[in-house]
């Protein structure tokens, strides 16, 4: 789109001489459109021109009307130490919409990741154990943030750092090694393998030889004896294939599975450059490198019973990756709890040397899942629900709405499937991450408020819009944009042109709630748009325009909704 500010910013410092460029910084955009769509805040010149910001706006002002040889902007107004600019409106909606026509789905992509690696880690389920609602934010928010540099153009790595090692693990192996016969592993395997994991841990409490057992399948599999390396692929594959499941309806997508396991035989190398680098300390018999100088606890590298924990998989996971990606960012989506731990990792990372990479790594952390009465779901108390089980009563009582609906609409099913998947998604993308995320099926599922379904509906209004109208837009040279200057049209042309802007922003902050809200306003304004406005009406021309922009307008909600891992189906 034409930079409207280079246009302002051009004007100012050809009158004032300043240097363009830190005018153009100065610009922001008024909180309400009475304002102008750009202001320029004179304060920041008054030291350099030594006036008060109120005369340097009307100077700017009296020159600006005098010269009139910038077309770009109507008008000029000075409020205070303020000028606001008011656009040509014509100028700025063709040039909005025939960015867009241009660009088609790389409509909003900066490329500003082009030539840069991004790792995203996230989901890192723990295997053996369900996939529990905690996962589901990682998984969701990590998807939307692979999506949203992949568009911005960077070359990405979504890794999955699966908990596929450690204590509870060879507990599970144990009681394998017991119990095997007994389970049904055919019909259900990760529930009976967790069945097994219960039922280990409850006996262990009164067998201390059961933790003895546990603790010697632990170090089988460290040492790769071959039963137990066997045993923990079976599990370990068989998980997968049932996370598989969900990550297909979510439309999750990873390039590694690299998970805890895969660092084991590069856990050695860790401890050795640690002791090499004079870090580690015994303490208790544990290793453990201090970081009292930092404000935290110790963090142990190796325990007293001589195997590696969490904290020495990450810090040999982080090592691998420097060596592997030359990468730009390394972001780590996990829930809040864990913040502590990757301060240690990093800190520890940087007294290794490595403080340029720790530079790059960003802990991208969320709030819990709680019901509406702010109670945690699926915490330990054993009220844990399955992500699949979620998943599955999303997409029924989808089905269920639509069959009250809209029951003659084919396709049902694959209809309900993207409208209860997206409300889950949608509904855990909806407010800044940090804060706990409600979940209410009333409220996520609600077609008329800020939901999912709300948006996918307002997609589907547009799409049948045109269907009806059955124009094809093989060229854009006949549109009259001086037909969309109406008040909600152009705050809806607004908000569409800053769509790169919040990708943007959401990608800086690593906020994909910043996309959402923007998606909920696009599918708002264009609601009152259309309460106000027949698109299907009798003047051709703008009736052509308007088809235009409803066009616009549904192909940037579904690639919004498609950044978020959301799809938008056409009929609903
Ligand atoms: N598997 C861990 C858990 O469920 C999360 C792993 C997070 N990633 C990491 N690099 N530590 O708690």
């Amino acid at each position: 789109m034409k930079d409207f500010k280079k246009s302002i910013s051009k004007s100012i410092s050809s009158i004032t001489n300043i240097d363009e460029e830190n005018i153009y910084e100065y610009i922001e955009i008024p909180p309400d459109n009475k304002m102008g769509d750009y202001a320029f805040p004179c304060f920041k010149l008054a030291k350099d021109l030594k006036k008060a910001p109120q005369i340097i706006a009307q100077e700017i002002k009296a020159s600006f009307d005098n010269i009139k040889d910038n077309t770009d902007i109507e008008k000029v107004e000075v409020v205070g130490g303020y000028l606001n600019f008011f656009v040509n409106k014509v100028e700025y909606i063709k040039s909005v919409m025939t960015e867009i026509y241009e660009k088609k789905e790389m409509y909003g992509s900066s490329g500003e990741g082009n030539g840069k690696t991004a790792l995203i880690e996230y989901s890192s389920p723990n295997i053996a154990k369900p996939f529990h609602i905690g996962h589901l934010r990682s998984t969701v928010i990590g998807g939307a943030l692979y999506n949203i540099y992949k568009f911005m153009g960077y070359n990405v790595v979504g890794i999955n750092h699966l908990g596929d090692w450690g204590i509870q693990f060879a507990k599970v192996m144990a009681g394998m090694s017991m119990w095997k016969e007994e389970y049904n592993f055919e019909e259900d395997a990760i529930g009976e393998i967790l069945k097994l994991y219960v039922r280990f841990s409850n006996e262990e409490k009164e067998k201390p030889e059961f933790t003895e057992m546990a603790r010697q399948w632990h170090i089988k599999l460290e040492n790769g004896d071959e039963e137990a390396v066997r045993l923990w692929s079976w599990i370990r594959q068989t998980s997968l294939d049932e996370f598989n499941k969900t990550y297909k309806l979510l439309n999750s997508k990873f390039d590694s599975n690299n998970g805890e396991a895969f660092y084991n035989d590069k856990m050695q190398a860790i401890v050795d450059e640690l002791q090499d680098k004079n870090l580690l300390v015994e303490s208790e018999g544990a290793k453990v490198v201090m970081l009292d100088q930092y404000d935290m606890p110790p963090c142990i590298i190796v325990t007293s019973a001589g195997t590696s924990i969490y904290a020495t998989r990450d810090l040999a996971a982080l090592k691998y990756r420097i060596n592997t990606y030359d990468f730009d960012k390394l972001v780590y989506v996990v829930g809040g709890e864990q913040q502590l731990h990757f301060k240690q990792i990093f800190k520890v990372m940087a007294l290794m040397g490595y403080e340029d990479y720790v530079k790059k790594c960003e802990h991208i952390y969320f709030g819990l899942v709680v019901d509406k009465n702010g109670e945690k779901i699926g915490s330990r108390k054993g009220n844990s629900v399955s992500l699949d089980e979620i998943i599955n009563q999303a997409i029924s009582k989808s089905l269920a709405i639509i069959e009250e609906k809209n029951p003659s609409l084919p396709n049902k099913e694959e209809i309900a499937k993207d409208v209860g998947v997206g409300a889950v998604i949608f509904n855990d993308l909806c407010n800044n991450r940090i804060k706990d995320e409600i979940f209410d099926w009333d409220m996520m599922l609600n077609f008329n408020g800020e939901t999912g379904p709300y948006v996918q509906f307002m997609y589907v209004r547009t799409r049948s819009i045109l269907n009806k109208a059955n124009l094809e837009f093989n060229d854009i040279k006949n549109i009259d944009f001086s037909l969309l200057q109406e008040e909600e049209t152009f705050e809806m042309i607004k908000h569409i042109s800053n769509f790169e802007g919040t990708l943007t922003n959401a990608l800086n902050k690593n906020e994909p709630s910043i996309l959402t809200r923007y998606i909920i306003n696009l599918a708002q304004l264009y609601s009152s748009f259309y309460s106000k406005h027949t698109v299907m009406c009798e003047q051709p021309n703008l009736q052509k325009a308007r088809l235009l922009l409803t066009k616009q307008v549904g192909d940037v909600i579904k690639k919004g909704m498609e950044i978020l891992g959301i799809n938008c189906p056409e009929k609903m």
